[in-house]
């Protein structure tokens, strides 16, 4: 038995993560959970946003599957996300991006995946007020945290057999700390000489992504142009519902959904699971069960290639629960 951190998020988490637990338990999967609360549902709890003893479940048991965590706009409690990824250095962000059979989409062929830098940037929370009515946002880039994600992109490219990296920057504007970002990318591609590389502005990368998907293969970026492209990307292949995304650093790693929390579906049984169910997937050949990870993924292809009982988000009208069902029956 390989013993996996559970957190089961807020808003629509509860529902998808406990229909991913089944299909991973019935793809056999050989699975000991240890759950925590976190986020909202701690507090509601009485306890704190992130309990010790769940970050040192994660670092223990080195891997966990995560539902979305809600994060107050504007005001309250910092982002849980942000702190779990800074806290255990879950530096390098992994969201492959593909079409399924029967997902009503703009696209077809989309092959892509997306390489965020998960720890630095404008998401290091280095906010202050400089005089009343001015405040300040800091974005970090440091040499290291450059490198490693650059290099990261082109291990990941070389070990999966993908052609091409594109780094994705605004240098021509921010020419300290994305220009550090570029460098690093361009000493990196040195390595890798079988691997294309190519560099895109980011507001050009928007435009081609929704004109010209296919040309992408491995995309880097730094923290938010990760995070806003990542979404786009799903959006290409059918919504939020799709696409998985795992966290990975030296010491621990964290499979999600790249979606949040959903509270205008939660409650309702109509989320798709399917993101998350990916993200069982991705977690499962990181601790080398390919086995079961072969038999969800392929339970999960043949739901989308039946073309029957799809959730409502990718145009069909099954709950979570006959979406989930559908996977079992090809689990049995
Ligand atoms: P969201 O991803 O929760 O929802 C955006 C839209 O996509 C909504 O219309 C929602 O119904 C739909 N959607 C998302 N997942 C779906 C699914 N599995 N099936 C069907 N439809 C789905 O983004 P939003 O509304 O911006 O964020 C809500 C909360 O989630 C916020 O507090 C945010 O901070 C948090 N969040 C957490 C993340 C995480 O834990 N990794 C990631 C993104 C957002």
């Amino acid at each position: 038995m390989r013993e996996v951190t559970l957190l089961h998020g807020d808003g629509i988490g509860p529902e998808v993560i406990s229909a991913a637990r089944e299909v991973l338990e019935a793809a056999g999967a050989q699975l000991q959970w240890r759950d925590f609360a976190v986020g909202q549902e701690a507090l509601d709890a009485g306890g704190e946003i992130l309990p010790a003893a769940a970050l040192e479940s994660i670092e223990r048991t080195g891997v966990c599957l995560k539902g979305p965590i809600t994060t107050p706009v504007g005001e309250g409690f910092p982002s849980v996300n942000v702190a779990l990824r800074k806290r255990l250095d879950l530096y390098a962000n992994v969201r492959p991006v593909y079409n399924l059979p029967h997902v009503r989409s703009r696209f077809s062929g989309v092959d892509l995946v997306v390489v965020r830098e998960n720890t630095e940037g404008l998401y290091s929370g280095i906010e202050h007020e400089v005089v009343p009515g001015v405040v300040e946002s800091l974005k970090i880039a440091t040499e290291k945290g450059c490198r490693r994600i650059a290099r990261f992109a082109f291990d990941y490219a070389r070990s999966h057999g993908r052609r091409r990296v594109h780094s994705v920057h605004k240098a021509n504007i921010m020419k300290l700390t994305d220009g550090l970002f570029l460098r690093m990318a361009r000493e990196a591609a040195k390595d890798y000489p079988e691997i294309e590389y190519r560099e895109v502005i980011v507001d050009n990368a928007c435009m081609q992504l929704v004109m010209k998907p296919e040309q992408f293969d491995v995309l880097v970026l730094e923290n938010l142009y990760g995070d806003i492209l990542s979404d786009l990307c799903a959006g290409l292949v059918g919504g939020l519902g799709m696409v998985a995304g795992a966290n990975l650093g030296e010491r621990a790693a964290i499979f999600e959904a790249v979606h949040g929390s959903a509270p205008d579906i939660a409650g309702k049984g109509i989320a798709n699971p399917t993101a998350v169910m990916m993200a069982g997937v991705m977690l499962l050949r990181h601790i080398g069960a390919s086995g079961p990870a072969d038999r969800l993924q392929a339970a999960l292809l043949g739901v989308y290639e039946s073309g029957q009982h799809l959730t409502r988000d990718v145009g069909g009208s099954a709950s979570t629960a006959e979406f989930t069902q559908a996977v079992l029956a090809r689990l049995r």
